[in-house]
């Protein structure tokens, strides 16, 4: 950008003045503007020298000139939080470099040189936790997405791909163990305690795919053969202690290993597959190549201290980093407005992955519910952004739902447009052709174009539209036939006020209310602004059956009577439409009697035939337990919230509660009964016994709610019996939102038998902050004081004020204090750790679609953020956009 501001002068510390940073408004980065980088860096060589408080690191680059780029007579480093200690150039020390923002200026005047760099850095210091930093004694880093210029210079950009060496050397005593990318070629010990790795990673990547760790760990180690015999060696690297806890984290590596030759033809690419554990990160965890760094969080579980959802979170995540080798390592993305590439891609990898290893239809409900739970409220809200994003300031900030979750679920409407044979042949050939690139999302709609034989014109608005369509349903009976009328609205979203339609693919089905049959389902695809679509033979009363398996991330309102929807609920033969139909059930009672356009009796009415819905669901033999379990959850508030123009988060809390009363005062006898069979499955990982348990815990929530002496009876009952954590933590999760003294010494007792087990103290800190209990409040700022309680640890962070900013009544406490409470938090977080800080600014910013009241607290809220001096990019982006 700017190389002309600085003046170049040979004084060193002249230069960091001029490195001084001035408050000024961050840049937008636009994708438009996209050039390639003038220079190639075919090699890098880094040596680190490493200290907790000091590491010294010297980087030896190799740089030609890019044919491909406009040449430029200096390079453009990028720096964070950096100073040079010496540069040189071609062997000789130059002092005619200049800053800028940060960066580092460097005159080149051949077309291949060689420069020498070197920095020291404080990896204690590090609370942003980008780059490297120290977690617990031990050495990390992170470098996705701009974390490695906080380790050297460099250009720091995805499309630029080397070919990295790594030695490192540091005492033997703190840093037993040293591994970087790829395969250790040599390692030797000094006579004064130090010793030293040599590592080299021969496939080229970009820098955001560094990393380095060094600490104190062991392994669990095991091997795995690939399709073409290559032995790879498998290890879980952990804290002494946690070994025992790896098991289930190396069997999910193993089985998508298999998996994605089996069904995507990749196969593993080094000798050696690393993964550490860190319980100080970000993130859930990161696909450095052949060095995975990983929240403790996405590795240990046994049965006493997981969950059975904390035991899929392992499995989803350790296969989401594995199945980034391929989409994302091997084909990377050209700049970061491509995220979507490898993040949507290798979700939808992810997802159908845990289709395979389980319950097909359960992980499609769960997977929906998270898009409508985080992804739908922010392409309602002022943060929407189309998954191929066109700018940004800062890019951690779009690490989000719309670009993993709503990015997969573009990529899966290819699937469902070709059908998983074509869908094949087109990733086969998106990885063929762009091996070894860093490639944009363009690229890989070609490729499906061209290999699976899909013609993509209209749907590449899915990339660039942001907004979840609207579409809306009829049926009309015409004869003999019935025809389907549909229309689709994309709403504006800033920044796009008017849009295009979109082809949206539309799995559906019409049954015959008589027969409980439909005459075969259809792939209907409305492409235009309207559509009408004619079925023949439909039988004497039709009944719609629409977004099937949820084929396309789009809101429907659909005009079906309840008597419909309680058939579909009974008879749909697809799950995820079964499921929907009592979800649209329930969601349309609640959005009525929020409006208060019920009368006392209609009320009664509705809620009884939801009960009885309900009731079939718990009789219904024809069901699994883990199905069952999914039916049974009723929407959330947010999700309430969000279907409504303007929402009253204190109306939407007393109808929600009271349902739910009345369901479990109606069905009281049915939900013991179930609680009692279901008691009675000893603890596996079988789908049955995992089934058990989650009706288990659905019976006591509405039990609590329909009789609560009786449900909190049985929740004590079930703490006291566990033998496991999900049993553990349904049973407190209960008792937590209840008053009295069960509640006092359950919550006691789990926090000493738990003590000094940083993953379970995180349950304790948030079952307290997402409970039902009206103290909510009072308790979260207790809790901030707690001993256990620390900034410093995301996870920890997360657990008490993430749980308390999606407890909708709690939040939402008409007073405003909830919101003063995360913008309290977001202030003092912001220093320490941006990246996490600017994640809490999302609830905030659903003001507008809040009553007034609220809305304006809220307002008041972002406006006291927006006023603090020296904000950082992260936080200041997200407030001023929610502003905006
Ligand atoms: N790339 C990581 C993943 O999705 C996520 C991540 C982003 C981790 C940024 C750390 C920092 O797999
Ligand atoms: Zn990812």
């Amino acid at each position: 950008m700017d190389i002309a501001r600085t003046p170049s002068t040979p004084d060193g510390n002249q230069h960091l003045a001029d490195a001084a940073p001035e408050p000024q408004e961050p840049a937008i980065i636009r994708r438009e503007d996209y050039t390639p980088f003038a220079w190639n860096l075919p090699e890098v060589h880094l040596h680190f020298e490493l200290g907790l408080e000091e590491t010294h690191v010297t980087a030896k680059l190799s740089v030609e000139r890019n044919p491909q780029a406009e040449a430029s007579p200096t390079i453009r480093l990028n720096g964070d939080e950096l100073e040079p200690q010496s540069v040189a150039v071609d062997g000789e020390q130059v002092d005619s470099w200049t800053m800028d923002d940060g960066d580092l200026l460097v005159s080149l005047p051949g077309d291949a040189h060689e420069i020498v760099i070197e920095t020291t850095i404080n990896p204690a210091a590090n609370t942003k936790l980008m780059g490297l930093f120290a977690s617990n004694g031990m050495l990390c880093t992170q470098c996705e997405a701009e974390g490695f210029r906080r380790i050297t210079f460099f250009p720091d950009r995805p499309d630029v791909l080397s070919v990295y060496s790594v030695r490192m050397s540091g005492t033997k005593a703190a840093f037993p163990v040293l591994l970087a990318n790829g395969n250790l070629e040599e390692s030797g010990e000094e006579a004064d305690g130090t010793h030293w790795a040599e590592w080299h990673d021969p496939w080229p990547k970009p820098s955001y795919l560094f990393a380095l760790v060094a600490g104190d760990l062991v392994s669990n180690t095991d091997t795995f053969i690939t399709a073409s015999g290559r032995e790879v060696t498998c290890n879980i690297y952990v804290r002494e202690g946690d070994e025992g806890r790896t098991g289930h984290a190396m069997e999910s590596l193993k089985k998508s290993m298999r998996w994605d030759e089996e069904t995507f033809g990749r196969e593993y690419d080094l000798d050696l597959y690393n993964i550490v554990a860190v319980s100080d990160f970000n993130m859930g965890a990161m696909e450095n190549k052949g060095l995975n760094v990983f929240n403790t969080k996405y590795v240990l579980a046994d049965e006493e201290t997981a969950t059975d959802g904390d035991f899929d979170g392992v499995e989803g995540v350790i296969a989401h980093e594995y199945f980034h080798n391929w989409s994302g390592n091997r084909v990377t993305c050209r700049d970061w407005f491509q995220l979507s590439l490898k993040e949507g891609f290798t979700v939808l990898r992810d997802q159908l992955f845990s289709q395979d290893m389980g319950s097909a239809p359960v992980k499609r409900i769960e997977d929906v519910r998270v898009l409508r739970g985080a992804q739908f409220p922010e392409d309602s809200g002022p943060l929407a952004h189309p998954i191929r994003p066109d700018s940004y300031r800062e890019i951690s900030n779009f690490y989000t739902a719309t670009v993993y979750n709503k990015g997969a679920e573009v990529i899966r409407m290819m699937r469902t447009m070709c059908g998983p044979e074509r869908f094949r042949q087109g990733t086969g050939l998106y990885f063929e052709r762009h091996d070894g690139e860093a490639a944009t999302c363009e690229d890989f709609v070609k490729a499906m174009e061209d290999g699976a034989g899909l013609d993509l014109t209209q749907f590449r608005l899915w990339y660039s539209q942001a907004g979840t369509p609207k579409i809306t349903a009829r049926l009309e009976k015409d004869g003999e036939d019935a025809v389907l009328h549909l229309s689709q609205e994309v709403p504006p979203t800033p920044g796009q006020e008017s849009k295009s339609p979109m082809p949206i693919p539309l799995r559906t089905a019409i049954f015959d209310r008589e027969t409980g049959k439909h005459g075969g389902e259809q792939l209907v695809t409305l492409t235009e602004a309207q559509g009408s679509f004619r079925f023949g033979n439909v039988g004497a009363s039709p009944v719609l059956s629409i977004n099937r398996g949820f084929s396309a991330p789009v809101t429907m309102s659909r005009d079906v009577s309840d008597e419909d929807l309680v058939f579909l609920a009974a008879h749909d033969d697809d799950p995820f439409a079964r499921y929907e139909a009592l979800q649209d059930l329930v969601v349309g009672h609640l959005q009525h009697a929020v409006s208060g356009e019920l009368s006392d009796d209609d009320r009664d009415s509705a809620r009884e035939a939801i009960a009885s819905a309900i009731g079939s669901v718990l009789a219904d033999d024809s069901l699994d337990d883990l199905m069952r379990g999914e039916l049974l959850v009723l929407p959330t508030e947010g999700y309430l919230a969000e279907t409504m123009a303007i929402a009253d988060p204190g109306r939407i809390h007393e109808e929600r509660a009271a349902l739910r009363s009345a369901i479990g005062a109606q069905l009281e006898d049915q939900f013991a009964a179930m609680h009692e069979r279901a008691s009675a499955v000893p603890y596996s990982l079988s789908a049955e016994a995992r089934g058990a348990r989650k009706v288990k815990t659905q019976a006591l929530i509405y039990m609590a709610a329909g009789n609560p002496d009786r449900g909190k009876a049985m929740a004590w009952e079930q703490y006291q019996a566990a033998d496991n954590m999900t049993d553990r933590q349904g049973a407190l999760m209960v008792l937590a939102g209840a008053d009295g003294i069960k509640r006092t010494n359950a919550l006691l007792d789990f926090y000493n038998r738990f003590k000094g087990n940083a993953l379970v103290i995180d349950k304790w800190f948030s079952l307290q902050s997402m409970s039902t209990h009206p103290g909510v409040i009072e308790h979260v700022k207790a809790l901030a004081d707690h001993p256990e309680f620390t900034l410093k640890n995301p996870n920890r962070v997360r657990s008490l004020y993430m749980g308390f900013a999606v407890n909708q009544n709690a939040f939402h406490d008409p007073s405003g204090e909830g919101y003063r409470v995360i913008a309290d938090l977001i202030l003092a977080l912001d220093p320490i750790n941006p990246q996490t800080a600017a994640r809490f600014v999302t609830p905030l910013g659903r003001w507008r679609r809040i009553e007034p009241d609220r809305s304006a607290l809220m307002k008041a809220q972002l406006e006291r953020i927006a006023k603090a001096p020296g904000l950082s990019r992260d936080t200041h982006e997200q407030v001023s956009r929610s502003l905006g």
